[in-house]
């Protein structure tokens, strides 16, 4: 069967450690939590970001990976031999399916933003952030932004590294890259720390981060750090899945889980520090929203030691980050059609690449020629697909992971996955059975008004 042919595993535990950890760690953690942090009001948000991630995110990224394990298959047939062997309705199936779906959405808007970065990593090459202060800097993000044509470039290059790879199949290439790039990411940005700490405002930085003020608290805050909670560590839509049904049966699932959340969260607040603390010496505007990163970084790197090696080898490395997550979002699509559709793995990899390549095109223009115009709510596209996906789409697809783990599944399987001792196990279920499904469904209810 041809389905036995394709279907591969890890070639060890540490190579799935390496791929979830590069799914997790992305854009999410450089580009989109620190400015979440700014637009949500700062400490707050953070506050309720941790607990969503501790208590949400933990034990639905161990949900997510034992159905995936248990499956062996991609996620829509996963769910749909999961609930046979649950005898539940095979309809779960649809769960698997709108997460592929959701991951295709996503890269429309991640391969624009993964577009800005190839950008950032020639603009620090040749030297455009060389003593560069804040209204130039943001003068330069600004005019990046006003030209598709340019937007267009990156976007396109960035889709081929992406299915580049997926055609491939997950090579071992990448999965040894993450190995060596991870660890860098996060050297340099102590070396930017250090700079920021030197010359930024730490004390207001960390101020504005880590001391809260419950009275910002506000319900779309909440459900936008559930969201982010979600996103960041690549749940709800089946990339955690797809890896963990390449996983061997004898990988804890639990200490693999717990090591991946702490180091993913652990380089967004990273991140965020080093950056508020540039925005607050150099007056610039907290909230100033998906461009923040782009406007204080060159400021940063225009004034240190070889600051233009410096910004080239980060940029480089935020651009791998970006790479292997957005082949995260694709693979669970791409398992499907080369798994039930009998697609070639590449003909599979370029029908889905041009399909998002035009949906990012769409994307792109919304952050100039299209800017007016307005999808839902006053939103334009790439704010439609960003708040769609990840306050809507990722938190339901979890949910229903949660209640499908916990209700219908015997106790018993899920325990061959987790081997987890009694009292570990209990608590997986109280937070997954219990506290999870409550928390997403509250902040849902409150959100549409109906509870108050
Ligand atoms: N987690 C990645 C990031 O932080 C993005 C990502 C990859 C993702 N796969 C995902 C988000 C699946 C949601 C679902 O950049």
């Amino acid at each position: 069967m041809s389905q036995h042919a394709e279907r591969s595993h890890w070639g060890s535990r540490w190579s799935f450690m390496l791929a979830t950890a590069g799914s997790a760690i992305g854009l999410g953690n450089i580009w989109k939590l620190p400015y979440m942090i700014g637009v949500n009001g700062g400490s707050a948000f953070v506050l309720v970001f941790l607990l969503c991630i501790f208590f949400v995110g933990i034990p639905l990224m161990m949900t997510e990976i034992l159905l995936g394990r248990r499956a062996q298959k991609n996620p829509f047939n996963g769910m749909q031999a999961l609930a046979a062997e649950a005898r539940v309705s095979r309809s779960w199936k649809y769960l698997g399916g709108v997460g592929m779906i959701t991951g295709l959405l996503i890269l429309g808007f991640y391969s624009v933003i993964g577009g800005w970065v190839l950008s950032y990593i020639y603009y620090a090459a040749v030297g455009t952030f060389t003593e560069i202060n804040g209204a130039q800097s943001t003068a330069n993000f600004n005019a990046l932004l006003a030209s598709p044509l340019t937007l267009l470039f990156w976007h396109t290059f960035f889709m081929l590294l992406t299915m580049g790879v997926v055609a491939r199949g997950v090579n071992s290439g990448l999965e040894k890259a993450n190995n060596i790039l991870i660890p860098a990411l996060f050297m340099i940005l102590l070396i930017l720390l250090g700079y920021s700490m030197s010359v930024g405002d730490m004390h207001l930085a960390a101020q504005f981060m880590f001391n809260p003020d419950f009275g910002k608290i506000t319900p779309v805050s909440v459900l936008s750090a559930l969201g982010h909670a979600f996103f960041s560590l690549s749940l709800g839509m089946g990339s955690v899945m797809v890896y963990g049904s390449y996983l061997q049966r004898n990988v804890s699932i639990a200490c693999t889980t717990i090591y991946i959340a702490l180091i993913d969260t652990a380089l967004g607040l990273l991140v965020g520090l080093a950056i508020y603390a540039l925005v607050f010496a150099n007056h610039l505007p907290v909230a100033s929203g998906p461009g923040l990163i782009f406007q204080t970084l060159p400021i940063a790197f225009g004034h240190m030691p070889a600051g233009s090696f410096i910004g080239t080898l980060f940029f480089i490395l935020v651009a791998f980050a970006a790479w292997t997550s957005s082949i995260s979002l694709v693979e669970p699509a791409t398992a499907w059609l080369v798994e039930n559709k009998e697609m070639k793995r590449s003909s599979a990899a370029w029908l889905i690449g041009i399909t998002v390549w035009l949906l990012g095109v769409t994307v792109l223009l919304s952050f100039n020629e299209w800017k007016g115009i307005d999808i839902i709510f006053g939103l334009n596209v790439f704010e439609t697909l960003d708040k769609l996906t990840s306050t809507i789409l990722l938190p339901l697809g979890g949910l229903f992971m949660a209640i499908f783990a916990g209700y219908f599944m015997r106790k018993t399987h899920v325990q061959e996955e987790l081997n987890l001792s009694n009292r570990a196990f209990d608590l997986w279920r109280f937070t997954n059975n219990i506290v999870a499904p409550i928390a997403i469904g509250a902040v849902f209810l409150y959100l549409f008004g109906v509870i108050h």
